[in-house]
Formats: structure tokens, C-alpha cells, sequence
């Protein structure tokens, strides 16, 4: 098992943080994908072999895509990946985000955690408005995951993605930039304050929730 590397990390959570892959994670991410392949069928589509993570590794490379693994703080471990697609920016700033849990791993809230953070990247650090996430309609688990981290459904599009061979109908599930700000635990004010007006310039942001 890999040693936590936090010094490549892009956000830091309570019990993940993100970091880019490289080629180094490939005997890890191809193991991971393997064993999960029952639970990955139907859904997604990751490099199960080392001429398919090469490919992988070359998309993640590309100006308008980045990859996030999900790392587990304690001991590194890979549990999950995220992939911002189709970054576009100028009058748009949007992307696409496809992702994954690695099995042994899923169910146990790493998923939710390194969403919040992937969204905190995609709306701090990367400057985006939007962050679309494309679910068929019978992903429950999928489907819970956008909509605890505050996805808004916006459209059912049928035979919308080609995965696995077909052509499979997806709901379009989106959130923007100020629908995640007001995400935000808000300041918690005593009661004696509440009712008074602030001064000029004294509030204070806080922190997203990271999921
Ligand atoms: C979709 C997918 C990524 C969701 O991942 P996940 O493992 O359910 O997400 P999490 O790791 O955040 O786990 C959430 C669950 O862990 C539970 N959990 C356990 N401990 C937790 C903790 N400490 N904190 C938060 N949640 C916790 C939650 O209650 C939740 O369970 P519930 O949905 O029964 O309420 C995963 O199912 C997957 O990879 N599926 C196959 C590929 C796929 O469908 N990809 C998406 C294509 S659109």
C-alpha cells in the first residue's frame, strides 16, 4: 500500500484528499478496476489493462480534461476517481464530471467527501460556473451521490451516451457556482447578535462543506 503523498495533493478533506494520477498509479488503478468489474458494468468503462490506462493516462493529459483520484488520507489508498471533461471556458466555464468508486471502498462516504472537494476545485481553483453530471435513470446509487452533494436535475435525455455498446437514456443533473457557495454551513450568530445589522466588511465567507 502506497504511503500518503499529500504533497501532490490539490484538496484536502477530512478523510481524503485529491491528487492527479500518474503513471506510477497504474499496477494500483488496474487492480482496483479489475476486481471491481461486476460492480463498474453498465455504468462505467475504466482502464482494466495497461494499454487501456495509457490511453486513460493520455486523455487526463489533455488541456480540456482532468483526472482526480481520491485518496484515503490514513494510508493513500486509492478509493475513487473523478474526471472533469470537456472543460470549456470563455462564455461558458462548464465541464462534464464522470466518476467512480473502487470496490472494496464504496458505501462508505470517500465518494461523498472527495466530491465536495472536486467541486471546490472546479469552483475555486479552476474558475468554473457550471459542473454537469450525466446519470441513467436506474443508477440509484449515482444518483443519491449528486444529489447529496447538491446537484439540481435539469433534463432526461434518452439514448443520450454510448456506455458499454449502447445507447443508454440519462437524466442531466447540474450545479452551478452560487448554488454551491450556498452550500456553506453559515455563520452561526449568538442570539444577542441575531437582528443586528453587520458592519461593512466583517462577513465572513466560511467554508464550503466538502460533501
Ligand atoms: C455511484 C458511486 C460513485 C457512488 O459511490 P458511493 O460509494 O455510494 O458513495 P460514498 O462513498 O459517498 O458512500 C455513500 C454511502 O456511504 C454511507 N456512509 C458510510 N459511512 C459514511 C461516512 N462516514 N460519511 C458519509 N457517508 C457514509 C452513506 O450513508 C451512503 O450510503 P447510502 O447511500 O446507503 O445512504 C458508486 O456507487 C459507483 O462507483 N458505482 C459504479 C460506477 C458508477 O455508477 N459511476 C457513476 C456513473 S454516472
Amino acid at each position: 500500500m502506497p504511503k500518503p503523498d499529500q504533497r501532490n495533493a490539490l484538496e484536502v478533506g477530512e478523510r481524503v484528499y485529491l491528487r492527479e494520477p500518474t503513471s506510477r498509479d497504474a499496477a494500483q488503478i488496474v487492480a482496483l478496476n479489475r476486481a471491481s468489474r461486476t460492480f463498474h458494468r453498465g455504468w462505467v468503462m475504466p482502464p482494466t489493462d495497461s494499454g487501456t490506462f495509457v490511453t486513460w493516462m493520455r486523455r487526463c493529459r489533455q488541456p480540456n480534461v482532468k483526472c482526480f483520484l481520491v485518496c484515503r488520507l490514513a494510508d493513500g489508498a486509492i478509493v475513487g476517481v473523478f474526471t472533469l471533461s470537456q472543460i470549456v471556458l470563455g462564455m461558458f466555464h462548464s465541464a462534464y464530471l464522470g466518476y467512480y468508486a473502487e470496490r472494496p471502498h464504496d458505501g462508505q462516504g470517500y465518494m461523498t467527501e472527495g466530491m465536495g472537494l472536486v467541486l471546490r476545485h472546479a469552483f475555486t481553483r479552476m474558475t468554473l460556473h457550471r459542473v454537469e453530471a450525466n446519470v441513467q435513470p436506474e443508477n440509484a446509487a449515482s444518483i443519491a451521490l449528486v444529489k447529496r452533494s447538491g446537484f439540481r436535475l435539469e433534463g432526461f435525455s434518452p439514448r443520450y451516451l454510448k456506455v458499454a455498446g449502447r445507447w443508454r437514456d440519462h437524466q442531466r443533473w447540474a450545479i452551478l457556482i452560487d448554488e454551491w457557495r450556498r452550500l456553506r454551513p453559515r455563520p452561526r450568530v449568538p442570539s444577542r447578535d441575531r437582528g443586528r445589522r453587520a458592519p461593512p466588511g466583517s462577513s465572513s465567507p466560511g467554508r464550503p462543506r466538502s460533501g
